[in-house]
């Protein structure tokens, strides 16, 4: 594997692959890699001749400076991590790589940076009003910001994201769309810890007891899963408002079952074609995301 940190030398040693007639499949992450990810490289092996991981801890998605701040970075487990799994290019920018002050500058005064999409009406609607765009104002404009900007860097055939961040997958086919970007998304499942908990870079922050505790998240949620056919949304909502109360150190910020297409929060199964059942909880200082697939 080779390990790359600037813009040139990574877009050099692509057209040199692309040049070799090579198609190249790529994985955004901010690492502290687990399985989950892992999984991605394994789907992109699969599916092209090169495959490029991102490692960029991107602060324009951060709301929360201290978050930002605790973000775990693992760069050498991270490194001997795909190196096992067979990835042939580490991209791992420091910040001023990828942005401008000025850039960086907007970001810091709270504004939301529109210039990735170069000049283009970018909209992503009421894909980005609920939930993690609702509770995490400019989260998913700092999401699109940095990859279009790594999109443009690579320009891989197809791009691998997980099902674990249901919405940004939505965000980032939506922005791939509207830009005309000829890269292919794929979307590959969540994998999760033995007790169900879907693996996060956040689950770092958590002491033994926590990760026990979060598993009631997913509980949860396969609970409404075996239950969506014979019991209402309302009643749904009261059961997992249930299940998470149950374990004191959990705090629900957000449960909603909405359209797996618009996202939108449903009040009546019968309005989607198909559906997904998405949570935010939050335990000590970490907030954790999950979701599963209804139908
Ligand atoms: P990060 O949280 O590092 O996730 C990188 C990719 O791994 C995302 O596509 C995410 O959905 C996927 N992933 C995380 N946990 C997973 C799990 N348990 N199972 C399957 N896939 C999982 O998402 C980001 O980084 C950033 O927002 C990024 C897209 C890199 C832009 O900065």
């Amino acid at each position: 594997m080779i390990r790359i940190n600037t813009v040139q030398h990574l877009k050099n040693h692509l057209n040199s692959f692309r040049n070799q007639g090579k198609s190249i499949g790529f994985v955004p992450t901010m690492g502290a890699l687990h399985q989950g990810h892992i999984s991605l490289i394994n789907a992109a092996k699969s599916e092209s001749d090169v495959v490029v991981c991102s490692i960029f801890v991107n602060p324009t998605q951060f709301n929360d400076l201290n978050d930002l701040a605790k973000y775990p970075r693992t760069i050498d487990v991270d490194s001997q991590l795909l190196e096992a799994a067979g990835c042939d290019i580490l991209f791992s920018p420091e910040v001023a790589e990828m942005y401008s002050e000025a850039e960086l500058e907007l970001k810091r005064q709270k504004k939301e940076d529109k210039s990735w999409s170069e000049g283009k009406a970018v909209d992503f609607g009421s894909l980005a009003m609920v939930m993690e765009g609702a509770q995490r104002p400019g989260h998913f404009n700092g999401v699109a910001q940095v990859v279009s900007k790594l999109f443009r860097i690579v320009v891989p055939q197809k791009a691998f994201f997980g099902q674990k961040d249901f919405q940004q997958l939505a965000i980032i086919r939506s922005m791939v769309k509207q830009l005309d970007m000829p890269i292919e998304i794929i979307a590959c499942p969540i994998v999760r810890e033995a007790n169900g908990l879907a693996m996060s870079s956040r689950n770092e922050r958590l002491t033994k007891d926590e990760r026990e505790q979060a598993s009631a998240i997913s509980r949860a949620l396969f609970k409404v899963k075996d239950l969506y056919s014979i019991k209402n949304v309302e009643q749904l909502k009261a059961l997992v408002e249930n299940e998470i109360n149950l374990v004191p150190q959990l705090e629900l910020e957000y449960f909603d079952m909405v359209d797996a297409q618009t996202l939108q929060p449903l009040t009546s199964f019968s309005q989607a074609k198909s559906a997904v059942a998405c949570i935010a909880v939050k335990i000590g200082h970490v907030r954790l995301i999950d979701n599963v697939l209804l139908f």
